[in-house]
């Protein structure tokens, strides 16, 4: 059967799971592909085991996995959808490029372990989805193992990230005395252990919440509990509601464990009704252009460069968001007005080198390049230019000096320093005085990544000297005084040649602020 475009469309569900690491996003994703026929997975899920690597190793990784855009999108099929999972990594991983992919998805599942409850960089992920406003949906997980009070988890989830919260179901206990689900939102009880009366995984509840019928699970006081937890949530809690959800002003909690597969399905299966189908983006000239619109648009959120030095190639990594991409075809890239056959060059995935047949809004397809592309650059097919609207820029928190090693190779490196800033790879400060150059980052592999690209694309050796993590802080330009400039903060121009000061930490920062209170200091994301 021939499927339209809208119907295509209307199948696809882009999603990243944010979480903080070893919450169990890599156990929870390849959970998520055995229910689903993956249809594309290149490599493992991902370097599983990567995270164990010391981190002068990570350029071996990057070889022994091809390249590593291997884990980088994930397709399955489930229920009629076609799940598109993007990776967002976490350990040493973590870069500008991981809060990036969050600006190609239309919604977030955020893995939380049950035992520690909202972490660093689960809070920081949620930040940037949370100011796109697309849904979010909650998975607690590790339910197999004694954690934290249910009730406390909630609580902190809607006072730290200020959000509120709906629980879908309720867990029965934890540990080894994890009875089943209290699934409020199907309305029945979902065994762990299934009575042997039959086939039972799941009971129907009556009116008055409880399970029909003679069960031994009835005398349990946990279960008990969890009837009484329930009640109180219905009494109390929040109300469910879908347009809160879409809105990104809710979030649906699930309990479950990923490593036993226990409640993964039943999160699945509300996860796609829910989950939003690919939304219309909106163009610098105000222009809204929906998923199902004939002309092919997209925007370049990722460039995923090879490591390898025998092949310069670079994967830029695109977000459809309207027509339907055939190979083959001609597009252009708005910045440049270069016109680009998207032919034998495009593959989904450098791993497996598979040709992508097609893809429709949400899909997300990785272009062979050369250099013709930059993070934030639209294509588009039509005869009418599109410009997307410019994607955020992030506040790194890892701040590094550089210079060139040798004083005759200056030229290759201004050159390779202003490339690399221009593509997203890093971002430049220079100090207000004396114009040494500092790198900021939001993850350690940036820096690795660019000593190593400066040497192998530019020819440049540099040194860089750490300056560890600092808080940057924007300030107007007319509130500036050189002389606010102290031992605890270092003044800079961004590469706008905005003010900028970097802090040396949160009582520096304070400080400052209580010494100025008509200043206005801001951060980027
Ligand atoms: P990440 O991608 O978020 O970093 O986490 P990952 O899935 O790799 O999980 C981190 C650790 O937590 C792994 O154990 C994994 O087996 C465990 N884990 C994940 N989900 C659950 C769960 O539902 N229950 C329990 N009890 N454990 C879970 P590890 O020992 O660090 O890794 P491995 O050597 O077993 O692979």
């Amino acid at each position: 059967m021939n499927q339209t475009l809208a119907d295509k469309v209307k199948s696809r569900k882009t999603f990243a799971i944010i979480s903080h690491p070893d919450a169990g996003k890599t156990t929870i994703t390849e959970q998520l592909l055995l229910f689903g026929g993956a249809i594309r997975q290149a490599g493992t899920v991902k370097g599983k085991k990567s995270g164990k690597f010391a981190k002068s190793d990570w350029m071996e990784i990057e070889k022994q996995r091809g390249i590593s855009v291997t884990s980088s999108v994930m397709q399955v099929d489930y229920d009629g959808y076609q799940i598109n999972i993007l990776d967002t990594p976490g350990h040493e991983d973590f870069s500008e490029d991981t809060y990036r992919t969050l600006m190609a998805v239309d919604s977030a599942v955020m893995v939380i372990d049950s035992g520690k409850g909202i972490e660093p960089q689960t809070k920081k992920l949620f930040k940037v989805c949370r100011m796109r406003g697309i849904p979010i949906f909650t998975f607690i997980n590790k339910m197999d193992r004694d954690g934290r009070e249910p009730m406390d988890l909630i609580a902190e989830l809607e006072e730290v990230l200020e959000i509120d919260a709906y629980p879908m179901n309720w867990p029965m206990g934890m540990g080894k005395n994890l009875l089943g689900l209290y699934d409020i939102y199907n309305n029945r009880v979902e065994l762990t252990h299934p009575e042997d009366n039959g086939d039972n995984d799941f009971l129907p509840l009556n009116e008055n919440g409880e399970i029909e019928g003679d069960y031994a699970i009835k005398k349990s006081t946990i279960y008990t509990q969890a009837v009484e937890d329930v009640q109180l949530l219905k009494e109390a809690g929040n109300t469910f509601s879908e347009d809160a959800i879409a809105a990104g002003e809710l979030t649906p909690v699930f309990f479950g464990s990923a490593l036993t597969g226990f409640g993964v399905q039943t999160f699945l299966d509300a996860f796609v009704d829910f989950a939003p189908n690919p939304s219309a983006h909106v163009t610098e000239a105000d222009e809204t252009i929906e998923p199902t619109s004939e002309e092919l648009t997209g925007f370049i959120f990722k460039i995923q460069a090879n490591m390898n030095p025998a092949h310069r190639d670079r994967i830029a990594f695109v977000r459809i968001c309207s027509g339907e991409f055939k190979p083959g075809m001609d597009v252009f890239i708005n910045r440049t007005g270069k016109k680009i056959k998207l032919a034998h060059t495009t593959q989904f995935m450098a791993d497996s080198r598979e040709q992508v047949e097609t893809a429709v809004a949400g899909d997300i397809i990785g272009l062979y390049d050369t250099g013709n592309f930059q993070i934030g650059d639209t294509i588009y097919e039509g005869k009418k230019a599109v410009q997307f609207e410019a994607l955020p820029q992030f506040t790194p928190e890892l701040f590094m000096k550089v210079t060139p090693k040798n004083v005759m190779k200056q030229k290759s490196f201004h050159k390779g320093v202003q490339q690399l800033v221009q593509e997203g790879a890093i971002q430049l400060y220079k100090t207000y005085h004396t114009e040494d150059y500092i790198l900021g980052a939001v993850g350690q592999l940036q820096f690795e990544v660019f000593q190593y690209r400066l040497l192998h694309e530019y020819n440049a050796e540099v040194e860089m000297t750490p300056m560890g993590s600092k808080i940057a802080r924007w300030i107007e330009p007319e509130d500036l005084d050189p002389n606010m400039s102290s031992s605890r903060n270092l003044l800079c121009r961004d590469r706008f040649d905005n003010p900028v000061f970097l802090f040396e930490n949160q009582f520096a920062l304070r400080w400052f602020e209580d010494k100025y209170p008509n200043v206005k200091l801001t951060a980027l994301l």
